[in-house]
């Protein structure tokens, strides 16, 4: 089905397809000058030292979180000590499934704490409820471009001793109420540049820190465990007198290596993120009004929220289980595609069983709404007025109670 206004739309036109061109036909077409452009605008645009580029937002979760548990065993001096087999990292129950799997990798346990209905993501006092004295680690997940409490968890974690790692896939361009970009708080933040998200290189991530240390681990991570250019022999004081240096491998890696040809689009999208964001705003605000005398019906996390929020996608909450699942089919009818909110609650999927959860995991109640009583549509910042308008009235049919 084609659907008027659906989840995701193609935002790569005639200027990415030039630049793409211009890489194919340069003839370097692996990882080169355009990767390293993109990672310093990057890095730049959020005003942190490093920002390495992988090849998905899942990879930039992967390495930066593997490469915290690096640090804080090669160096647990720096970290507060080590995180090891058993220890647990606190994570909201609204995640994304692969931001799960570099927890598990390690034998560690990640413990699923609620959200705050408003932003979706988890406040201080959701981790406090859950946190013993083997937490070692938070990962935030600013969700849908939300910041929710990003200022407050980072206050909470330096006073706590805790790491505190972001995962802002579906949160770039957003800014916290203090004024502070989401991928420039905490030891580091990943984004996505998958081709629904805020601005694409089509699949595509990366993971930005203040961190020397930690960077220099990321992008052995991301290229088999090389050292190459990395000043890591000196900071993990190792022996390489007699490996060629243009082959020393310092730990065991994966090849999550982006292209010239990705990153040479991802700098054209990237000129244009803050006139993308303001057009999400001004869109989401729009549609926050059309709802307003349903209010009863249904809410929208997040509406009440000021400039920071960017906007990733359109989410509701209904009133019951029902109303949500007659204006599903009601949406879907008049052509606007819908899915739930990211996957509401990991505990309600089959996947739960494969976490190694404690047996002390608490339920989710919040979570549990926003999965039983919850989806979203897509938000097309391109979107013109008359689709709009349309939008407006599809939402006002399907939140009307029959
Ligand atoms: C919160 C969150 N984390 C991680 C990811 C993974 O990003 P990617 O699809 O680029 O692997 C997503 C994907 O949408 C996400 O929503």
């Amino acid at each position: 089905m084609t659907y008027r206004v659906p989840l995701s739309y193609n935002s790569v036109g005639e200027a990415e397809i030039e630049a793409a061109n211009a890489v194919l036909r340069s003839g370097y077409l692996t990882q080169g000058s355009r990767v390293s452009e993109f990672e310093a605008k990057l890095a730049e645009f959020h005003g942190v030292r490093h920002a390495v580029l992988v090849n998905s937002g899942s990879s930039a979760n992967l390495v930066g979180i593997e490469a915290a548990v690096y640090l804080s065993q090669l160096r647990p001096d720096l970290t507060g000590g080590p995180i090891l087999t058993g220890d647990e990292v606190v994570i909201q129950g609204l995640n994304w499934p692969s931001t799960l799997k570099p927890i598990v990798n390690h034998g560690l346990i990640p413990v699923l704490c609620d959200v705050d209905p408003e932003t979706l993501s988890a406040t201080p006092e959701h981790i406090d409820a859950v946190r013993t004295e083997r937490t070692r680690m938070v990962i935030a997940v600013p969700v849908l471009g939300n910041p929710g409490a990003l200022d407050e968890l980072e206050a909470y974690c330096r006073e706590t001793g805790l790491l505190l790692f972001v995962d802002g896939c579906e949160s770039l361009g957003a800014v916290t109420p203090a004024g502070r970009r989401v991928g420039s708080i905490g030891l580091a933040t990943a984004f996505s540049f998958y081709f629904s998200h805020h601005i694409t290189t089509i699949e595509g991530g990366v993971v930005l820190t203040d961190d020397d240390h930690l960077a220099d681990l990321c992008y052995a991570l991301r290229a088999h465990g090389w050292s190459r250019n990395l000043r890591l022999e000196e900071f993990l004081d190792l022996d390489t007198s007699r490996v060629d240096p243009r082959f020393c491998f310092v730990i065991p890696g994966y090849n999550v290596r982006s292209t010239d040809l990705n990153a040479a689009i991802g700098l054209v999208q990237l000129e244009r993120l803050e006139e993308i964001v303001a057009a999400r705003q001004r869109i989401a605000r729009n549609r926050v009004a059309a709802l307003a005398e349903h209010q009863d019906v249904v809410t929208v996390p997040g509406g009440s929220y000021g400039d920071g929020h960017s906007w990733m996608t359109f989410p509701m909450v209904f009133a019951t289980n029902e109303a949500r699942d007659r204006a599903q089919s009601r949406l879907e009818e008049l052509g606007v595609e819908t899915r739930p909110i990211i996957v509401g609650n990991t505990l309600r999927h089959p996947l739960a069983r494969n976490l190694a959860l404690s047996p002390d995991q608490r339920e989710l109640p919040v979570c549990d709404a926003i999965f039983e009583r919850g989806l979203m549509i897509g938000l097309n910042p391109s979107s013109d007025e008359e689709t709009e308008t349309w939008v407006h009235h599809c939402l006002r049919e399907a939140a009307r109670d029959r």
